[in-house]
């Protein structure tokens, strides 16, 4: 059955954790550029590696009004509640986390700081303002679920198996925000996301990775035999579905967003050689897919991801509009467009416009 659908003028001013990254910029840019949220918007961002206030340039510049930059980390308990207090926060979107397996991986510490430590405090500061707090929404992932065999759904009732302190991390934060509704009474909603992929995504992710790699014609690492499988979703479809469960979702629950779009990470990468030899060949003429190299599995390297989201379509109405191949192709040609973004990217200069901007 579907949900009535809450108005969303009742947000007034949403606080979105970790809007200067790549899923965040992109809802950031959603919610201020559609007909249907007329509040105000307050992003808080560490401004990590992988946050870049590039990505939102013009929304800074056309929505004076209407969009607040504040750099934070959200593991500052007293500095977040002098920004929910400042601005009068009434809801929040969770964002902001250390988001990279491999990093995670290398040095876990600061996915245990952020991830969990950062959504504790959130949750403590929202649970305070009780009465005029709204909604906490808690943007997280597929990976909680664990790794699948050849068959199979995860659905939302799956037991919790993560396999990487990245999702370990995750699955804590999960854990608490359920247990704030539980326990507290907060108004909260879950999401557990698919692999995104689409503009502004951090070019440590496989696609862009591999977009840039290719154009660069340095070689594509390809991990293991590179027939894990991973269920893709275009980021514009994740942040409308994040926007239907913040609206009419109920409180206290859980919902899947997949893409309907598994594929081999192989297969990923010869399409992404493919696009690229059509639309912008080689210099040298040679095709990209000889760029390929098989590279050392990553450890504990989850199998397969596949996201049964029919509770999230049956009950409040989403489903994705993206094509897996016409989404690849737009962002292949995004990134091919973006050429000041990426160089900043690649020659760090987007790091040192912050420092001179902020001072660190
Ligand atoms: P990202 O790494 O691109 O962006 C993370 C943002 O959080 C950055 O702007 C960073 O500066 C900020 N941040 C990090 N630590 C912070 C702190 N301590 N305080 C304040 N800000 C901080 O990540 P993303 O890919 O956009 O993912 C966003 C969220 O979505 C994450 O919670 C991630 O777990 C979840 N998610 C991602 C995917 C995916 O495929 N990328 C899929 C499902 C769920
Ligand atoms: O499933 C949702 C998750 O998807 C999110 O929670 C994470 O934040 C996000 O990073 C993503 O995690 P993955 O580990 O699946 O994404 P990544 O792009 O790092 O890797 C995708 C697949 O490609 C994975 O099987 C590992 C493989 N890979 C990755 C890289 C970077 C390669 O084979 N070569 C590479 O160079």
């Amino acid at each position: 059955m579907m949900a009535d659908k809450r108005s969303s003028a009742e947000l007034e001013n949403l606080l979105v954790t970790g809007g200067c990254g790549f899923i965040g910029s992109n809802f950031i840019r959603r919610l201020l550029e559609g007909a249907d949220f007329t509040g105000r918007i307050i992003n808080v961002d560490k401004l990590t590696y992988a946050g870049n206030p590039e990505n939102l340039a013009d929304i800074a510049k056309n929505f004076p009004q209407r969009y607040v930059f504040q750099k934070a980390d959200i593991c500052d308990a007293a500095l977040m509640e002098n920004i929910f207090q400042k601005y009068e926060v009434d809801a929040v979107c969770h964002f902001a986390a250390e988001s990279h397996v491999d990093r995670s991986i290398k040095n876990p510490e600061s996915f245990i700081q952020t991830n969990i430590v950062g959504t504790f405090n959130l949750l403590e500061i929202a649970k305070a303002r009780a009465g005029q707090f709204k909604l906490f929404h808690h943007v997280s992932t597929d990976e909680v679920y664990g790794s699948l065999g050849p068959t199979g759904l995860f659905l939302e009732d799956n037991p919790y198996r993560p396999n990487s302190p990245y999702s370990a991390s995750k699955a804590a934060s999960d854990h608490l925000v359920r247990a704030y509704y539980k326990t507290f009474d907060l108004p909260v909603t879950i999401s557990n996301c698919s692999n995104n992929y689409g503009p502004y995504q951090f070019p440590e992710k496989l696609i862009p990775l591999v977009i840039l790699n290719a154009l660069a014609g340095k070689s594509l690492p390809v991990y293991g035999d590179g027939k894990n499988v991973r269920d893709w979703l275009y980021v514009t479809d994740h942040c409308d579905a994040i926007w239907t469960i913040m609206n009419c979702g109920k409180k206290g629950e859980t919902y899947n967003i997949g893409g309907n779009a598994e594929m081999e990470n192989i297969k990923i990468v010869e399409l992404i050689c493919d696009i690229l030899d059509e639309i912008s060949p080689a210099g040298n003429g040679n095709a990209r897919r000889e760029l390929i190299a098989f590279v050392k599995d990553r450890p504990g390297h989850d199998r397969r991801y596949a996201i049964d989201f029919t509770k999230l379509r049956q009950e409040l109405g989403w489903k994705p509009q993206e094509s897996f191949l016409t989404g690849l192709k737009k962002t292949v040609q995004w990134y091919l467009n973006q050429k000041k973004w990426v160089e900043n990217i690649k020659t760090g200069a987007y790091q040192k416009w912050i420092a001179d901007q902020y001072g660190n």
